[in-house]
């Protein structure tokens, strides 16, 4: 392993009818709030309303940023510092999915620092301060409730930035599974995609001695894989949602990461894709993923075909492991489209006419962000890899 220090600050209240423990939360953080919320799924389920007179008990000053997009713009992040300039804002309150959250995180960091925020989302200034927020979650997917990590688009100049710094945790997230029951169909098969995605980046790494990270590696995609069927055929359940709610913490909020840092390249392209064409980010990752697997399997055999047979049933006996990974890649292709996931750019009517343009996107950020770690890719491995998805 290599040496680190894990610091979460972000306090994780978990479970049913657990919304209400934001009376004792809020009030540590101030008067004037900005409730942050997406496209109206908050409205449609009744979150709001809970969440509206829970706020008007504690007396508090209420502004609100709707239409946070899916894929958050870096225009919305914008119009949310400018009111809490206006308004002397001293705490935010994230209502929704990971888009919803991230967009939250760069306002907070923006709202605190004199220059352009895209700085700090281009990672040309590290945010040292932002306002404190908590969230409630709606949606399984991202880990963004529980990691400081958040996610920009800037669609003027087609850039889709990961950014992140030790001010921008959670100061608290609720999550409640029955916030997550009214998630339809395809985002849920998503969210499950990302969390098994961001298990595989972080497994995928060359540091010795991980016995422990691997199995928890392990458990968790086999948790989501046990899961994602039963769950899919009936989207109601409580016992499903709370087990997928839970393994999508736990694969990013830095417990699968100590003592290495995952590769990410896969995360990367997915990210200059859907900066180009505007797809949900786990559809890109279902149809990236396994090329990237198929790309780099030389790398390390045996650590492919571990994570392989950790996950699928595989006949070995006669078979080379680099035969037994590749099986099991076909697999976890197969286990996704069985789920409704797309397996091909085309599913979203991309062609081959802007592909060169995605992968110098991606190169640029690999070369910036050190993305890339279990195997270093160029901009002719990246095109490679987006052309084996075509
Ligand atoms: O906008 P609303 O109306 O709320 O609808 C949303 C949105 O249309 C809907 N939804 C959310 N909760 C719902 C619901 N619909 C019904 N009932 C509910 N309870 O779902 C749609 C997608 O929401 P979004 O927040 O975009 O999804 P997700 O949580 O998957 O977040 C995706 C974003 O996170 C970034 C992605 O790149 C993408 O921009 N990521 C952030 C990460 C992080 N911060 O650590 C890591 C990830 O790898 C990822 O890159
Ligand atoms: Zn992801």
């Amino acid at each position: 392993m290599e040496n680190f220090i894990y610091h979460n600050p972000t306090k994780l209240i978990f479970g049913k009818d657990q919304l209400q423990v934001l009376s004792e939360e809020l009030p540590k953080y101030g008067k004037n709030i900005l409730l942050v919320y997406g496209g109206g799924s908050i409205k449609k389920n009744g979150l709001y309303d809970q969440v509206l007179t829970l706020l008007k008990e504690l007396n508090v000053n209420i502004h609100e940023l709707a239409g946070v997009e899916p894929n958050p713009r870096l225009s919305t992040v914008r119009k949310g510092i400018e009111i809490c300039r206006n308004e002397n804002i001293d705490f935010m309150l994230a209502v929704g999915g990971g888009s919803v959250i991230d967009c939250t995180k760069a306002i907070a960091a923006g709202a605190e620092y004199e220059g352009d925020v895209w700085d700090i989302i281009n990672k040309k200034v590290t945010a040292t301060k932002a306002l404190p927020f908590g969230t409630v979650l709606t949606l399984a997917a991202t880990g963004s409730e529980m990691n400081p990590d958040s996610v920009i688009t800037n669609w003027e100049t087609n850039e889709k930035y990961v950014w992140g710094s030790s001010v921008t945790h959670p100061v608290f997230s609720i999550l409640d599974p029955v916030n997550t029951m009214s998630v339809p169909r395809d985002q849920t098969i998503y969210g499950m995609v990302d969390m098994m995605s961001h298990v595989f980046e972080q497994y995928f790494h060359n540091v010795k001695n991980t016995p422990l990270q691997d199995r928890m590696c392990y458990s968790v995609l086999q948790t989501v894989i046990e899961t994602a069927p039963k769950l899919l055929e009936d989207l109601q359940s409580y016992e499903h949602r709370e087990t997928i709610l839970y393994s999508g913490t736990i694969a990013l909020n830095g417990t699968l990461q100590m003592g290495y840092f995952g590769d990410w390249a896969s995360h990367t392209i997915e990210h200059a894709v859907s900066a180009v064409y505007d797809i949900p980010h786990a559809g890109g990752l279902a149809i990236l993923f396994p090329n990237w697997m198929r790309h780099v399997v030389d790398q390390d055999v045996t650590r492919m075909k571990r994570v392989m047979t950790s996950m699928f049933d595989i006949e070995t006996a006669g078979k080379s492991d680099k035969e037994i990974a590749l099986e099991g890649i076909d697999k976890l292709s197969a286990f996704w489209s069985s789920l409704g996931a797309p397996s091909r750019l085309a599913d979203y009517d991309i062609g081959e006419e802007r592909l060169d343009e995605i992968a110098g996107i991606a190169a640029r950020e690999m070369e910036y962000g050190g993305f890339g770690n279990f195997k270093k890719l160029n901009k002719g491995d990246i095109l490679a890899i987006l052309k084996a998805s075509l």
